[in-house]
């Protein structure tokens, strides 16, 4: 099992402060916000691990993280030249992944306290080809991706709406998703969206259509540190996260 984080994008909902550096290196408790993003991979055994990173601050990550070896982990870095939305930067690890390997990609502005072990075992129970992703209970689900759930068999999530008015389930999906090589297939497939993006829910529907998404919800703390609220609260709860 590998893992990828994606941390490049704008991060416009933190300006001006990312117009100095990149969202994921902003202060988060005594740390970079990347560095708890790999500390949860580390921590489910996953230690080879790419970073997906924006041309803005890219020595900075360097400089923060190295190699990954005092992190206990093994890192390689890509450069995504421009914010082309998540599933843009998700192509980029093609060449990570080996035919027959999964992988565990988190967006790095997702934090959380849980360990993915049992996730990441469910997963590699599942049929090749077919996808995982992490549900969290949200009190304004309007701001994310929200799932509705196949009628027939709950185990599987029939669509998600991105950012729907009027969500009709109360979860959110989190930026925390399993793959195989499949999903190299299936970003080929979609086109850029409205705002010119290649959305990660648009390759997760394609999954979602074919029964083959299927989801476990978080137990505990869970959050995206994309605006300044969330960024303050991440800071608060994790203070004491890492060594
Ligand atoms: C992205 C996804 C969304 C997901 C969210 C989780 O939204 O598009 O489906 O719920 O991450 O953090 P963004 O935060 O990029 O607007």
């Amino acid at each position: 099992m590998k893992g990828v984080i994606l941390a490049g994008g704008k991060g416009t909902r933190l300006y001006p402060l990312t117009r100095m550096m990149n969202k994921h290196l902003l202060p988060v408790g005594k740390y970079p916000m990347i560095c708890y993003g790999v500390d949860r991979l580390r921590k489910a055994g996953i230690t080879d691990i790419l970073l997906v990173i924006s041309r803005q601050s890219a020595g900075m990550y360097t400089d923060f993280l190295g190699s990954g070896a005092e992190f206990g982990v093994s890192l390689t870095y890509k450069v995504q030249e421009a914010a082309g939305g998540i599933a843009e930067a998700l192509e980029l690890a093609k060449d990570f992944v080996s035919a027959g390997e999964r992988f565990v990609v988190l967006l790095g502005d997702n934090l959380f306290t849980e360990d993915l072990t049992p996730y990441v075992d469910s997963y590699l129970r599942q049929p090749e080809g077919t996808a995982k992703v992490l549900l969290k209970p949200v009190e304004d689900a309007r701001r994310y991706g929200v799932p509705v759930f196949d009628s027939t068999d709950s185990a599987w999530i029939a669509h998600i709406e991105e950012k729907p008015k009027q969500p009709k389930t109360s979860y959110c999906v989190t930026g925390i998703y399993m793959y195989d090589k499949a999903v190299f297939d299936i970003i080929r497939r979609i086109s850029p969206s409205r705002r010119g993006e290649l959305e990660i829910t648009d390759v997760n529907n394609l999954y979602a259509a074919d029964r083959k998404l299927s989801y476990d919800v978080l137990k505990e703390w869970w959050s995206d540190a994309g605006t300044f609220d969330s960024l303050r609260e991440a800071g608060e709860k994790l203070k004491d996260a890492l060594p």
